[in-house]
């Protein structure tokens, strides 16, 4: 059984004033003739970290790729932070820079140094000026146990490794809210426990498993 973390932390600019930070209602969704996701519902509080469960193939990366755009949908409707994610007048790319998201395979830059994964976004994207994208970058980078790793490129890093600098990579957006797909499981039991903590935002550890 693997799973998603979806989790509702609320610490970066531009999170509206709301209780439900995410929610999934009734989405279905069709690849051709193979229905993949079939009404799927549920929602994250401000806070909550929500883990969602499933086997195999059951549409786990395919869900979580709806929250922020990168998959559509046919029906049901999904609202992150107030917003219509499915409303063909919602600025995807605005949106998808307050949402953090660790993919399953981590997708980091390879022809690029650790240090230019973390700090890219940052400054295209957030206009932070290359020494602020860079300390914050460094300060998450240390926080997963990788500041030694700074100038090395992703192929050099096991793969623990790269995931705990997708982790970072990510939560240097200071994002409103943390999709994680299948978050540490390429990490040992003692990094998964930290990284767990980190991903909280406050720490908490409101693991609610849910059927996707
Ligand atoms: N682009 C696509 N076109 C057609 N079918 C797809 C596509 N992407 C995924 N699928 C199918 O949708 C189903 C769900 O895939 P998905 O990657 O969401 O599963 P998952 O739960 O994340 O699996 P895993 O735990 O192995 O990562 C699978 O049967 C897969 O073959
Ligand atoms: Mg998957």
């Amino acid at each position: 059984m693997q799973n998603i973390l979806l989790l509702g932390s609320c610490e970066g600019a531009g999170a509206e004033d709301i209780e439900q930070m995410i929610r999934i209602e009734n989405v279905s969704k069709w690849y051709g003739d193979f229905q993949v996701l079939k009404n799927c519902s549920t929602s994250v509080k401000k806070g909550e970290v929500v883990v969602i469960c499933g086997p195999s193939g059951s549409g786990k990366s395919t869900l979580i790729k709806t929250v922020n755009g990168l998959e559509d949908y046919q029906e049901g409707t999904i609202y992150v932070n107030n917003i219509n994610i499915g409303d063909p007048h919602t600025n995807l790319p605005k949106l998808r820079a307050h949402v953090g998201m660790v993919f399953q395979h981590f997708e980091l830059f390879p022809h690029l140094t650790i240090r230019d994964n973390l700090t890219l976004a940052q400054m295209k994207v957030l206009k932070r000026s290359r020494d602020q994208a860079n300390k914050r970058g460094m300060e998450l980078l240390d926080r997963v146990g990788l500041i030694k790793q700074a100038d090395k490129f992703p192929p050099q890093l096991s793969g623990g490794q790269q995931q705990r600098v997708a982790i970072a990579r990510a939560l240097a957006m200071d994002p409103i809210c943390m999709l994680f797909d299948e978050p540490t499981s390429a990490l040992g039991d003692d990094q998964r426990s930290a990284r767990c903590h980190d991903q909280s935002g406050q720490g908490r550890h409101d693991h609610d498993g849910r059927h996707s």
